[in-house]
């Protein structure tokens, strides 16, 4: 991995250190946990254009220490790492003192979750466009060794385009290559999309709870409502007994394909849960022509995934160190896009050029009115445009 190191003297506050490397606060977008994620825009130092982008706020010295030491770090290292078509591209990582700004890709129709509440359930073909990207990003996840562990609506990301891109990997993990098993104790992710084997609280394969998460993704798309309601022990014993069902106005028009491939990763047993490969060579998916075979950006993403061996550990203690250094006036570059209208995909995962900026003030960022001014359409990247949801159901989740 190359870096690019550079020192910045002065007492600008954090707003002003990321203006001046052409980020401006435009308004705030959404809220997590740890995080507040806003609309920003970006010009180049070229300043051939601006480009909208949204930035996830961290303030570490308001996060949790357990936040802050063990999932931070990881969620970094695995943001240097991942370039896919379906995944959120990031853009660069800011760090100012305590705060940390993940500049990313900026999804301009919002997450999945406020999409169906406002649109209602997503039709099946729909559905299946959708479904086989975020399972096409999932596959090329697992294929690079990382579990998601926070697969559910509210980190699918939908583009003007209607394309959809996997987000935030604030509990991704790496675990071993494909074909071998390293088990996970911590019990993350949200508990409508946790496995029997997560709520059960015994050691679980990160990979395959990811492939029931996946599994109530597809449910609530079709249905705009969650296959299991109730308390643990309650939702445990249903999982266990098979007991859901697709929703009665949609019982009768959903395909028998798409009801078998959502049985199949709703399967109680992880052993014999589907994988994502099995699940991406479902007939649901390979019944339609045009999706039976990868774009030359998911193929390359996919072999490079499958070729590329990497020290991932070393990631980790990369990025533990960069959160460490306080108080020292130095921006390290870690990742930044500059070429936004180069051709993407072409070249080698590892890093080229790639960006984490150590800002030294703990300034905050304000949340900043939207302005009036008229701002370009913002560049996207070369996805293809893809038919619009058939929204046919109104009620909430
Ligand atoms: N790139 C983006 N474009 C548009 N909205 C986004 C983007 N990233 C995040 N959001 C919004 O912010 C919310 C929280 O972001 P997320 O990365 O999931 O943070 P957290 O880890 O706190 O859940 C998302 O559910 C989504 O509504
Ligand atoms: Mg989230």
């Amino acid at each position: 991995m190359s870096s690019k190191i550079e020192s910045v003297s002065g007492r600008k506050t954090a707003q002003e250190h990321v203006k001046t490397l052409g980020y401006r606060f435009v308004a705030r977008l959404g809220e997590g946990t740890f995080s507040k994620v806003y609309l920003t825009e970006y010009t180049s130092r070229d300043a051939v254009g601006v480009e909208k982008l949204a930035c996830k706020l961290i303030d570490t010295a308001v996060c949790s220490a357990k936040f802050r030491r063990k999932f931070l770090p990881r969620e970094l290292a695995v943001l240097l790492r991942v370039r896919h078509p379906h995944i959120i591209r990031i853009q660069a990582i800011v760090k100012c003192h305590s705060k940390i700004f993940i500049f990313m890709r900026y999804a301009e129709l919002g997450d999945l979750l406020t999409f169906i509440l406002a649109h209602g359930a997503i039709g099946e073909s729909q559905s299946r466009i959708w479904g086989r990207q975020v399972g096409l990003a999932l596959q090329y996840l697992h294929e690079s060794g990382i579990a998601h562990r926070d697969l559910k609506c509210e980190n699918i990301l939908i583009t003007t385009n209607f394309n959809v891109k996997l987000s935030d990997f604030g509990f991704a993990r790496h675990v071993m290559r494909s074909h071998e098993v390293e088990l996970s104790s911590t019990y993350c992710g949200s508990f409508d999309y946790a496995s029997p084997e997560i709520l059960k609280g015994t050691p679980y394969n990160p990979k395959a709870s990811d492939m029931w998460a996946y599994g109530v993704l597809l449910y609530v798309m079709l249905n705009k409502s969650m296959p299991f309601k109730g308390r643990t022990k309650a939702v445990y014993e249903l999982q266990l007994a098979r007991k859901w069902q697709f929703r009665s106005r949609v019982r009768s028009k959903l395909s028998h394909q798409v009801k078998s491939l959502v049985t199949n990763l709703l399967e109680p047993n992880p052993i014999i849960r589907y994988t994502i490969d099995e699940t991406l060579i479902n007939d649901w998916f390979m019944d339609v022509p045009k999706l039976r075979a990868l774009n030359p950006d998911e193929f390359v993403c996919l072999a490079e995934a499958r070729s590329v061996t990497r020290a991932c550990s070393s990631d980790v203690l990369h990025v533990q160190s960069k959160l460490r250094q306080s108080g020292s006036d130095v921006i390290t570059t870690i990742k930044q896009v500059e070429q936004r209208d180069a051709p993407q995909f072409k070249s080698n995962l590892s890093l080229k050029t790639s960006t984490i900026l150590l800002l030294q003030d703990d300034s905050t960022v304000n949340d900043a009115p939207p302005d009036d001014e008229e701002r370009p359409e913002p560049a996207d990247e070369p996805d293809d445009p893809q038919q619009q949801p058939s929204p046919d159901d109104t009620r909430s989740l």
